[in-house]
């Protein structure tokens, strides 16, 4: 009998550091560039495709915050959960939701903050900030981390995987004319370095593959298939990890939007 490949996809995530590139001090730069509202009444945050939630911990280390989560995957919002259990000083201020985040049932026009690393591909970008704008207060901003072409020229190889991965991926200045032509205006962007892609997402999760490969190799072809694309990408990363990265993308509405 063989695996579901959703259940090892979820058995090499349940437990990681984090589910994507990125890091704390990636997310808190973020939250220190973003417009954030001043006062007693603290900042809404709304966190899509959260995973396990790394960045969920780090935005509710701010003691102002209040966080609303959500991932469609349950294991993930249980181990986000977990998580904060464990942390201790989060005392009421997260919500989680499992939907998708494509029919997002929260309130409209209540949050200071729309937050989603390594995620909004998922959606695509441009349907993305579209689709979420309405559930920002006036004078929020939305917050994402998204993969972009860092070249003009990228290799074969990388083209080819990113052909099958991401089609849509574009470059920082393409994907900053995207969000205009949504109606948003780029008031920060960073990239992520390389070490923000290893330290916590590649180097943990091939530990744990070769932990599980011995289980995994007589389960059949599909479980091995997960691996191999897993594999295919950090390979992919190790040859042209110059070509393509990950960008912060700081966004608030245009005028006369929201
Ligand atoms: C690459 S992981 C990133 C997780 C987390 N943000 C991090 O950086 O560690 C992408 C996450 O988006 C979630 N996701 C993808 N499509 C989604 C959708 N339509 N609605 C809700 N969550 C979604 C996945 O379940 C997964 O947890």
């Amino acid at each position: 009998m063989s695996l579901d490949p959703f259940k090892v996809f979820m058995d090499l995530q349940l437990g990681l550091p984090r589910n994507g590139p990125g890091s704390d001090a990636s997310t808190a730069r973020a939250y220190d560039l973003a417009p954030r509202p001043e006062g007693k009444d603290g900042v809404e945050v709304l966190v899509l495709g959260c995973g396990a939630g790394a960045e969920v911990m780090t935005l509710l280390d701010f003691p102002e915050t209040r966080v609303t989560a959500v991932d469609m995957m349950k294991p993930f919002i249980q181990e986000l959960e977990q998580r904060a259990d464990a942390k201790g000083n989060v005392a009421g201020r997260l919500r989680t939701v499992c939907e998708d985040f494509e029919h997002l049932s929260v309130p409209k026009g209540v949050f200071d903050l729309i937050w989603c690393e390594a995620a909004i591909y998922a959606l695509g970008f441009g349907e993305a900030l579209t689709l979420w704008q309405p559930f920002l207060k006036p004078g929020g901003a939305i917050v994402v981390s998204e993969a972009v072409w860092l070249t003009q020229t990228p290799s074969l190889n990388a083209v080819d995987f990113w052909d099958r991965m991401y089609p849509e991926m574009k470059t920082i200045g393409e994907t900053t004319a995207l969000a205009e032509q949504v109606g948003f205006v780029v008031e920060s962007v960073f990239t992520l370095t390389k070490e923000e892609w290893w330290q916590e997402y590649y180097t943990p999760l091939r530990i744990r593959i070769q932990k599980r490969l011995a289980d995994l190799l007589g389960q059949g072809i599909e479980a091995l298939a997960v691996i191999r694309d897993l594999e295919e990408e950090m390979e992919l990363y190790e040859t042209c990890g110059d070509e393509y990265g990950y960008a912060f993308f700081i966004l608030t509405p245009s005028k006369g939007k929201a």
